[in-house]
């Protein structure tokens, strides 16, 4: 087939007004660099199969793995069997992975009643090196020698089984292929149900399934069709028996807490050379959806068409995103395009799916959960695939107008567990910004985030905020809080104190933007300080009976105001306490999955104060340092992200650089191994795509932390504007050594703020960043740094050592105070947000 090239020129204007046009001079298929194993093994959990962007029908081999919440797993586990849906990278129990389908060359004694049904006893190890899988494919060789294919289209798999002309005794083949009502977790309810038509063979069935980190539980439905084989006969399984005599089986899920093994059976003739097709439709609405849609969307069998077709819709993703080859091998490209890849995997398009409620809008699910996709994966697709965004945006409010709330966590049709604050309203604001608008109402949007921070659900484990009351009374979310009013697990009050302040901040954003609503403003913003109140000034923090040397944490707080204890450590990466409890069961502590070490740096809208509070710049990069260099957090969990490129509002951008090359590639490489944690949608992946593009978002604000790009140059096309945004690099080293920003000029003009907007994107502007061996002033002035809320203080005149190490900066708050007075216009801080509220 022929494959798509993609023609590099970039065209740049320099500071003369040269215009000056550069040919990478050669091409590449972005889809040769991605490889859809990584992740599949050490806990990435990725789902490693067929699939096109946000599809709904997600075609791969399931193993018997711990560790198989995406599916599929190359850890040395046995195949179960072949399922239609899945999700990707995440935690809890495993998603989905319903109705499997398993092949048999023939049964023993060519007796239905031989074959080996039940998923425990049938499973099988494969051919390793018969594993392939692409952009849109999957594929494998059982040890049985059936090689089974697969791709997908939006709701309907695609299933090839070849088979060899002996069964495994030898007997000549008489292939056997089964449906399992089944699902990963093993969370079948009563009375699933299956029904083969005689004739054709065509299998109809649902059952009733539970979500996997949240509360309800949900119908799936699958329509399945075979092709390329004459059949022999068919019928249904029950436990490990089988006939032909009966069509139609309605199951109990039993009485021994595992669903008994139930599904149906067609048996072929040998089709010889040819192949058997199996084509598996699945709706939440009825079998007659599944049927129709997979009729429609896969109507002649046609496995190299459908493929074809999936391949196109992935390229046309991500192609719109170039980088220059130089001087880089496939390891650093194939970790930027997979990471790229994985963030269109989730969420689903489940629109015209939901039988929950009645509407015009889309609907998405696999929300899977916002307290990840918030930090990178959202903000990323808002800058590669705005037209989904939008959409996505439009589904959470419509749940919101249905459900009462917007989602924290959503899977399966079902409400997951929040884990923190209601980052819904994280990803509205980011979305808001960045002018994200397509048929969005913006006015109910504003109305279900205020709902966020003004109205407490009864039951708060799946939506909104715990502890409203104490929030507004007492500003902080208390330890031990009376609540009487919503329930919910209590703990977390300072991981909780920390996002619901950034929430009620983002809040203000919207409410700035829509105008007319100054109240609101000041109301929100006077809340976003809440994390101040946890803040106790005089605490200190251990490692094992070490001082670490570093005084002032948050700490949880009573309700009488006194301040409780937690060690700043627990739930760090080195906590080494058995006794941590740390996600969200009653026991947990005061910071979910993370320490109050880490929770610290989590005030991104006012890092100005958080520097000023820890003790000024300079001891704020001392700490800032102590956190990655004792290995305290954690680049495999979410919290860390931000964490990494916050030097730059310390006024050291060098350091966010050197920072991004310490973890990338060494936590993230191109192997099945190569995630640091599970991926959690494409949370991780968007975090490598960020790093490795050299812009990484503050999400909530229409900011990105500007390092150099891991790529001579990268353009990205947006496709709200077809307007294409390149940043290049002069002094390119592909060694990493030059990873320092001297100078940049964006469309020609010299530009020293360390951090741009996203008009960068939408205009399709240019940013070239001149690179040397050591840290520079560039970006380092008050008036170079992000906004932030507070002001900016304590901040001297560049002093680098000029070799890239850390250095001490001057911090002479006499002269920081002189700096300010100058009057630093709409880039300090406290200015600049008000410029904007307007
Ligand atoms: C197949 O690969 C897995 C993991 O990659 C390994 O554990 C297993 O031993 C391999 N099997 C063979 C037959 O090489
Ligand atoms: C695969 O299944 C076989 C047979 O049930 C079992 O002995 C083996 O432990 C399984 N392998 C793994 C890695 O689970
Ligand atoms: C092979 O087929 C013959 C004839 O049907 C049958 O008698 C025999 O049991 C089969 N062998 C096995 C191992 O299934
Ligand atoms: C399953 O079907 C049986 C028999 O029709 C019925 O009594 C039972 O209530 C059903 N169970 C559920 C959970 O619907
Ligand atoms: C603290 O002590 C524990 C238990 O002895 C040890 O495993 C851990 O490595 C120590 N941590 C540090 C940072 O020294
Ligand atoms: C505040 O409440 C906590 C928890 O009930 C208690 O331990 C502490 O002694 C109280 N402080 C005062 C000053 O009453
Ligand atoms: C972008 O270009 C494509 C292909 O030429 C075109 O279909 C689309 O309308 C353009 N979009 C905008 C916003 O100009
Ligand atoms: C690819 O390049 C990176 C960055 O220079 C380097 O760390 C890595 O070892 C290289 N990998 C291979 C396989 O050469
Ligand atoms: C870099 O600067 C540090 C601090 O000033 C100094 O200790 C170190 O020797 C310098 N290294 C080089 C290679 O110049
Ligand atoms: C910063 O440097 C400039 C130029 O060298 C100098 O005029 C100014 O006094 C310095 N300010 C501080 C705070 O050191």
């Amino acid at each position: 087939m022929a494959l798509l090239r993609y023609l590099l020129a970039f065209v740049s204007v320099g500071i003369g007004g040269l215009v000056r046009a550069q040919a990478e001079g050669s091409t590449y298929d972005v889809l040769d660099y991605v490889d859809q194993l990584i992740g599949s093994s050490n806990g990435g959990n990725i789902f490693p199969g067929a699939t096109i962007p946000y599809g709904m029908a997600k075609a791969v081999a399931d193993t018997d793995s711990e560790s198989n919440q995406g599916g599929f797993t190359t850890d040395g586990s046995n195949i179960t069997g072949f399922s239609s849906m899945h999700d990707s990278g995440t935690g809890g129990s495993p998603s989905l992975g319903n109705f499997a389908l398993f092949p048999y060359a023939g049964c023993p004694g060519d007796d239905v009643n031989s074959c080996n049904y039940p998923k425990k006893s049938r499973k099988t190890k494969f051919v390793n090196s018969t594993l392939k899988a692409s952009p849109g494919y999957f594929g494998l060789q059982l040890l049985s020698g059936v090689q089974v294919d697969m791709t997908a289209a939006h709701h309907t798999s695609l299933f090839r089984f070849k088979l060899p002309a002996t069964d495994q005794s030898g007997n000549a083949s008489s292939p056997l292929i089964l449906m399992d009502l089944t699902d990963l977790s093993d969370s079948r309810q009563d009375n699933g149900t299956v029904t083969v038509d005689g004739t054709t063979g065509r299998m109809t069935g649902n059952a009733r399934f539970l979500p996997s980190f949240g509360t309800g539980n949900y119908v799936a439905y699958f329509c399945a069709d075979f092709s390329g084989g004459t059949i022999r006969d068919n019928g249904i399984f029950a436990n490990s028996r089988a006939s032909a005599d009966v069509k139609t089986l309605t199951i109990s899920r039993s009485i021994n807490g595992y669903p008994l093994p139930g599904g149906a059976f067609v048996r072929f003739n040998w089709p010889g050379d040819n192949a058997i097709l199996a084509r598996v439709g699945v709706s939440l609405i009825s079998s007659d959806q599944a049927c129709s849609s997979a009729e429609r969307e896969i109507p002649d069998f046609d496995f190299a068409a459908t493929q074809k077709a999936a391949e196109d819709m992935w390229r046309e993703k991500i192609s719109p995103i170039v980088v220059s080859r130089k001087g880089l091998n496939d390891s650093m490209l194939k970790n930027f395009y997979s990471g790229i890849y994985r963030t269109f995997v989730n969420p689903q398009d489940y629109t015209g799916e939901n039988p929950l409620w009645k509407s015009d809008e889309p609907y998405f699910d696999s929300f899977y959960c916002i307290w990840d996709l918030f930090r990178s994966q959202m903000p990323f697709l808002t800058v590669v695939d705005p037209a989904t965004v939008a959409r996505q945006i439009r589904s959470l409010i419509d749940t919101y107008r249905h459900e009462g709330w917007l989602p924290d966590c959503r899977m399966s049709l079902c409400k997951g567990y929040t884990q923190g604050g209601s980052n819904a309203d994280n990803v509205l604001a980011d979305a808001y910004l960045k002018g994200i608008s397509d048929d969005i109402d913006w006015q109910i949007g504003y109305e279900a985030v205020v709902k966020d921070a003004e109205v407490e659900p009864y039951d708060w484990c799946c939506e909104g905020r715990g502890g409203l009351d104490s929030w507004k009374s007492l500003g902080y979310i208390p330890v031990q809080d009376f609540d009487y009013k919503g329930f919910g697990t209590m703990t977390r009050s300072l991981s909780r104190t920390l996002e619901y302040s950034y929430n009620d901040f983002v809040i203000t954003k919207i409410a700035a933007g829509l105008g007319g609503r100054q109240d609101d403003v000041e109301k929100y913003t006077a809340r976003s300080g809440n994390w101040k109140n946890l803040f106790k000034a005089d605490q200190t923090s251990f490692i094992n009976s070490t001082n670490t040397g570093f005084t002032g944490f948050f700490q949880p707080r009573y309700l009488n105001r006194t301040f409780g204890f937690q060690d700043p450590l627990t739930c760090s990466n080195i906590d080494t306490n058995p006794n941590s409890v740390c996600s969200l069961q009653n026991t947990g502590a005061e910071t979910f999955e993370s320490s109050i070490w880490e929770y610290s740096f989590f005030v991104p809208h006012d890092q100005a104060t958080l520097i000023t509070t820890f003790g000024g710049p300079s001891a704020f990069v001392k700490r800032l340092d102590y956190l990655h260099d004792q290995g305290i957090t954690y680049i495999g969990n979410e919290p860390a992200f931000l964490t990494v490129f916050q030097y730059h509002y310390a006024g050291r951008p060098a350091l966010s650089a050197k920072r991004s090359h310490f973890y990338v590639p060494s936590f993230f490489s191109p192997t099945n191994a190569g995630l640091p944690g599970n991926d959690d949608s494409g949370a991780m992946g968007s975090f490598v795509a960020f790093s490795m593009i050299g812009l990484f978002p503050n999400p909530g604000q229409d900011v990105y932390l500007i390092i150099p790009p891991y790529f001579e140059s990268v353009s990205i096309t947006s496709p709200a504007t077809n307007k294409t945004a390149t940043i290049r690099n002069v002094n390119f080293d592909p060694t990493y050594k030059n990873i320092y920003i001297q100078s940049a000029t964006l469309d020609g003009v010299p530009y020293t703020r360390n951090w741009i907007d996203h008009s960068f994107f939408t205009e399709g502007k240019e940013l070239v960043l001149t690179l040397g061996s050591s840290e520079s002033a560039w970006g380092t002035r008050v008036e170079d740094l992000p906004p932030s809320l507070g002001t900016y203080e304590g901040f001297g005149n560049f002093s680098g050592s000029g070799n890239g190490t850390r250095s001490e900066r001057k911090r002479d708050a006499k002269y920081a105070a002189a700096d300010l007075s100058v009057g630093l216009g709409k880039n300090n801080g406290g200015a600049y947000w008000a410029e904007n509220e307007g």
